[in-house]
C-alpha cells in the first residue's frame, strides 16, 4: 500500500521532518518564503496532511479549493490564519500548539515589558554609537516596574503566566477577561477582574494575551489609548490587529501614553513608518515564543498531530472536533 502523503508548507525543526518522513511521504517545503497560494494549493493535492504556519493564510477560498487534505496542523497556538469554521463545513480537521509555548512566551511578554520601562534598546544604542560623555542624573530614565500596577487583557495560560512573573516584582494585578477566572487562580495570582475602562485607567502596564478575533480586532484603539495614564506602557504579543496601529504610533508620537513594546503588527513584516522612528516603541520580530526547544516542540506537536489524523487516531490538539467522527 502507498503511503499517504504530507505537505509541510515552510522550515520546521528538522527532528520533525524526519518523523513524518519515517511514516508517510512528505513533500517538504524547507524555505523561508514558504509557499504562495497557488502553490500551497498546487502541493497540496493528493495530500492527506498540511503542516502549516501562521504565514500562510488559509481563508475559506483556499480551503474550497482543496482537495483530499483531512488535517491542517498549524505550528502556533494562535489559528486566526485558518478559517476554522470553513475548514469545519469542509470536514478538514484543525490543530494548533498549545502549552509548550505558554512559559517561554511569558519569558518574553515579561522581557520586552522591562527592556520598555527601563529604556534598554535605547541605552544599548546610546552606549554604541559613543554618545556616552558623563553619569547624568536623568540619563534614560524610565519607569519602574516593582510595585507597579499591571493590567492583564486576557487571563488564559499566557496571561496568568505573566502575572506569575509580575508577582516576583510585586505588582498589583488586575485583569479583564470575558470569563472570570476560577477563584482559585486569581487567589494564587493576587489578581482581581476589572472593566476594560477601569483597567486601562489604573494600569501602569497593559499587556494583551487575547486571540485574534472579530470582537479582538482593534481592541485597543484611539478612545482605548486616551484612558491610559501619560506614564503607561503597552506590551503586545499577542496579535497585531488587536492594537490599531495607526492611533498607537500617534498616541506615542504625541506622548499620550508613554512606551509600547510590540512583537506583533498588523500587517506583518511590514512596519507603520512612524513606529519604526519613535524611540519610545521597543520593537521585535514575533519571536516571543522563539525558544530553540519551544519552537522544536512546536514543530514536533503538530507532525504529531498530523500523524495521529493520517493514522485515524484523534490529534491531541484539535479545535474543531466536530469533524471527528
Ligand atoms: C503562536 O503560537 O500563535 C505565536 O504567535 C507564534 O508562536
Amino acid at each position: 500500500m502507498s503511503k499517504q502523503k504530507i505537505l509541510i508548507t515552510k522550515r520546521v525543526y528538522p527532528d520533525a521532518v524526519e518523523f513524518l518522513k519515517g511514516r508517510f511521504e512528505v513533500d517538504y517545503e524547507g524555505t523561508n518564503a514558504g509557499l504562495g497560494t497557488e502553490q500551497f494549493i498546487e502541493r497540496a493535492r493528493g495530500c492527506g496532511a498540511v503542516v502549516s504556519q501562521l504565514t500562510d493564510k488559509l481563508g475559506a477560498e483556499v480551503l474550497a479549493r482543496l482537495d483530499g487534505v483531512k488535517v491542517i496542523a498549524n505550528v502556533a497556538v494562535g489559528y486566526d490564519n485558518v478559517d476554522v469554521p470553513a475548514a469545519t463545513a469542509r470536514g478538514i480537521a484543525v490543530t494548533n500548539t498549545p502549552g509548550v509555548l505558554t512559559e517561554t512566551t511569558a519569558d518574553f511578554a515579561f522581557t520586552l515589558l522591562m527592556a520598555t520601562a527601563r529604556r534598554i534598546p535605547e541605552a544599548h544604542a546610546f552606549v554604541h554609537s559613543g554618545a556616552w560623555k558623563t553619569w547624568l542624573i536623568d540619563l534614560l530614565a524610565g519607569q519602574d516596574i516593582h510595585g507597579a500596577t499591571l493590567g492583564l487583557v486576557g487571563l488564559g495560560r499566557i496571561g496568568a503566566a505573566v502575572a506569575r512573573r509580575a508577582r516576583g516584582f510585586g505588582m498589583r494585578i488586575l485583569y479583564c477577561d470575558a470569563m472570570a477566572a476560577p477563584l482559585e487562580l486569581e487567589k494564587e495570582l493576587g489578581a482581581t477582574r476589572v472593566g476594560m475602562e477601569e483597567l486601562l485607567r489604573e494600569a501602569d502596564f497593559v499587556s494583551l494575551h487575547v486571540p485574534l478575533t472579530a470582537e479582538t480586532k482593534h481592541l485597543i484603539g484611539r478612545a482605548e489609548l486616551a484612558l491610559m495614564k501619560p506614564t503607561a506602557v503597552l506590551i503586545n504579543t499577542s496579535r497585531g490587529p488587536v492594537v490599531d496601529e495607526a492611533a498607537l504610533a500617534e498616541a506615542l508620537e504625541s506622548k499620550t501614553i508613554w512606551a509600547a513594546g510590540l512583537d506583533v503588527f498588523e500587517a506583518e513584516p511590514k512596519v507603520h513608518e512612524k513606529l519604526l522612528a519613535l524611540d519610545n516603541a521597543v520593537l521585535a520580530p514575533h519571536i516571543a515564543s522563539a525558544s530553540v526547544a519551544t519552537r522544536r516542540r512546536m514543530s514536533m506537536m503538530a507532525a504529531e498531530n498530523a500523524a495521529a489524523a493520517l493514522e485515524g487516531v484523534k490529534p491531541a490538539n484539535l479545535l474543531n472536533p466536530e469533524v471527528w467522527k
